[in-house]
């Protein structure tokens, strides 16, 4: 079992962690589907959390059974539709969009000397930092151009890791999705979950909501 001095970098999901832009997306997606007719529910929502773009349009038509009624240049102009609105409601953002206690939370790493990186499938994360003033705080990013494999594959979380120099066992990764959690853990990292306990079992801990992510209850579940 890992304990808390073990710990000396974290790798940092975006959407739905770091800022609350997971509710853009699914309202993104949202809108898309319903110009495609399929039909929108709350698991669908959920399961497109942490999920690439072209992987969740791929989900999204499937759920209405339409995966073979688009050819790929047609899915990628959907897609391009689905980032045109979600980049629109991104430049609005301002630094009061980071979510409770994550600004406290990353300059108390800082001042400490942990290691931070990013791992966010999202394209579109060095535009949300610079909004949200937080640029200088990830020197280090994973490119999710250079994945093969999206969450829940353990790859971005491992490349999170690596960029840091360290051991996977020597990082914690925070995730609000399942798929992201299950991608920690493949990378043999600690999983910190941020939001619904049931969704999110997988987790080696979960806390409720941002606020409750500080070291000191992170220790307090570790040891
Ligand atoms: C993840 C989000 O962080 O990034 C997903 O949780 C999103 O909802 C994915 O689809 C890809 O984002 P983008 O900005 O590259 O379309
Ligand atoms: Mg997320």
């Amino acid at each position: 079992m890992t304990k808390f001095a073990d710990i000396k970098g974290f790798v940092f999901d975006l959407d739905g962690v770091i800022t609350d832009t997971s509710i853009l997306h699914g309202t993104a997606w949202h809108q898309l589907a319903d110009s495609l007719g399929v039909t929108w529910t709350k698991e669908l929502g959920d399961g497109l959390k942490g999920i690439s773009r072209m992987d969740s349009l791929e989900m999204i038509l499937k759920a209405g059974h339409k995966e073979n009624d688009y050819t790929q240049a047609q899915k990628e102009e959907l897609a391009a539709q689905k980032n045109t609105n979600y980049v629109a409601e991104v430049d609005k953002m301002t630094p009061a969009n980071i979510l409770p206690g994550m600004k406290a939370f990353l300059d108390d790493l800082r001042a400490k000397g942990y290691q931070l990186s990013l791992a966010s499938a999202s394209k579109n994360a060095p535009r949300v930092l610079g909004k949200l003033g937080l640029t200088d705080y990830f020197p280090k990013i994973v490119d999710p151009a250079s994945l093969k494999h999206g969450k829940p594959d353990p790859e971005i979380y491992t490349k999170g890791a690596e960029l840091l120099n360290l051991d996977p066992a020597q990082c914690i990764g925070l995730e609000d999705a399942a798929a992201g959690v299950q991608a920690i853990n493949g990378a043999g990292e600690t999983s910190l979950g941020i939001g619904d306990a049931t969704e999110l079992g997988a987790a080696d801990m979960v806390f409720a909501d941002t606020s409750a992510v500080t070291l000191a209850n992170i220790a307090k579940h570790l040891d």
